[in-house]
């Protein structure tokens, strides 16, 4: 069924959902997603999931909203989080610490400690300093049973994507390189406070190709076989995210595809399967991704004699992915009209020229007032936005059974003045 379709009257609909009229009762610029695709989405982890051993959890940093991260546990994943505010947010949620993995390069002293307060899974230690740390506070902690711990390895595997969502190079700032990773384990192997167990990777996000995968685990493989012949033995592997989504897509289909999905992970699977240790994949874009719409309208339109812009009332402090990365999302208009298509850019109303979000686009002929929806920013949207030039966090939306609840306020300037001194 399409989710995302206009409808016998040529309005965008989501999930049955007229967008033109819900735009006109409520402030624009709003983020609106729709739980089905989310669903829909996990649905297809977890049914091409089996027959392994395969632990899916999501990647909270992609969307944190509550709303969605309910409709993510209810699915029954777990969490990956990467702050000690990513960890609360999966705790009041509902999560069980059990099903929570801490990973992230600069990890403080207290959010370990909250971790380890809070019974987590494991925590993905990412330097051989961050590990000495941990340590010393298992010991300082007199815990019960030591602190369950992955170190994050960098296989320094090229995952073809955008160079700023690269994490698995030698020249990134993530993980440990494997002959310094491989010591540790054999050096850390009989600490009391601590089960170092586990082996974390995670090469890149939005990938679309099983090559990455395939070399990551040829690389794992290995890994794991060296230290079984040094009598260590890895208890788990999680296995990061990073499956893309299809940003071109128009309108619907754009969800996760399970050949899709097929072709890219179980070769990936089949590989680390032989070894015979739970898997633990972390997914967050492939899950909420192409759920989430960002609804801006028309403010200005601006003839030179270079360009023509549309000047909408959604920016880079909404939707960051454009200018940050040169990101394309599809553009279409809430009420689709015959009228000629011709080049524009779409731009926001920050004072930066990176403030864009595309550029010599082909959309139909509008006017000033029109809506338009951003498509693919279910992830990694609203969760960067920021206040630059003092404008509020937008408002969240979320279609459910045909209703339209409100998951998130729009931030007031009375909210931020208030986190001032005066
Ligand atoms: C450690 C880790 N795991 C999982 C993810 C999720 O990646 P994706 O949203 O591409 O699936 C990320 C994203 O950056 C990450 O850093």
């Amino acid at each position: 069924m399409n989710i995302l379709y206009y409808n016998e009257n040529n309005f965008l609909s989501l999930e049955k959902t007229d967008l033109s009229e819900f735009s006109n009762t409520v402030e624009t610029p709003f983020y609106i997603y729709s739980s089905e695709e989310i669903r829909r989405n996990c649905e297809t982890v977890l049914e091409r999931s089996g027959p392994f051993d395969l632990f899916p959890c999501y990647a909270v940093k992609a969307n944190y909203n509550p709303a969605i991260l309910k409709i993510v546990l209810e699915k029954g994943f777990g969490a990956d989080v990467v702050s000690s505010g990513e960890l609360y947010f999966a705790l009041k949620a509902g999560f069980s610490p059990e099903k929570i993995m801490f990973a992230g390069v600069g990890k403080t002293e207290a959010e370990m400690r909250y971790a380890i307060e809070q019974g987590i899974h494991s925590l993905n230690i990412e330097s051989e300093s961050e590990l000495k740390l941990l340590v010393k506070i298992a010991g300082e902690m007199k815990l019960t049973d030591p602190v369950r711990a992955a170190l994050r390895v960098n296989p320094d595997v090229d995952p073809q994507t955008h160079p700023y969502i690269s994490t698995g190079l030698k020249s990134n700032k993530f993980g440990i390189a494997g002959d310094k990773a491989f010591d540790l384990f054999l050096n850390y192997r009989r600490n009391q406070n601590l089960s170092l167990s586990g082996i974390h990777v995670h090469i890149g996000s939005q990938i679309s190709s099983p090559e990455p995968y395939l070399e990551t685990a040829a690389y794992l493989h290995k890994f794991v076989m060296d230290l079984r012949k040094k009598n260590v033995e890895i208890e788990f592997l999680d296995l990061g995210g990073g499956i893309g989504i299809n940003y071109e897509q128009q309108i619907d289909g754009s969800g996760t595809d399970k050949t899709y999905l097929n072709n890219i992970l179980n070769p990936f699977l089949e590989k680390l399967k032989e070894l015979q240790i739970p898997l633990f994949i972390e997914l967050g874009r492939s899950l909420v991704g192409s759920a989430g719409l960002l609804v801006t309208k028309i403010l200005y339109i601006k003839k030179t004699p270079h360009k023509t812009f549309y000047i909408v009332d959604a920016g880079m402090n909404n939707l960051i992915r454009p200018s940050l990365y040169d990101a394309h999302h599809q553009i279409i208009p809430l009420h689709k009209t015959d009228s000629r298509e011709i080049k524009v850019d779409v731009v926001g109303p920050v004072c930066e020229s990176s403030d864009f979000l595309a550029k010599d686009r082909l959309l139909p002929e509008l006017k000033e007032g029109d809506y338009l929806a951003v498509t693919g920013a279910g992830a990694y949207g609203q969760v960067q936005s920021s206040n630059y030039n003092l404008r509020p966090i937008i408002a969240e939306y979320l279609i459910e059974k045909e209703e339209i609840k409100t998951i998130h306020r729009r931030q007031r300037i009375e909210d931020i003045a208030a986190q001032y001194t005066w």
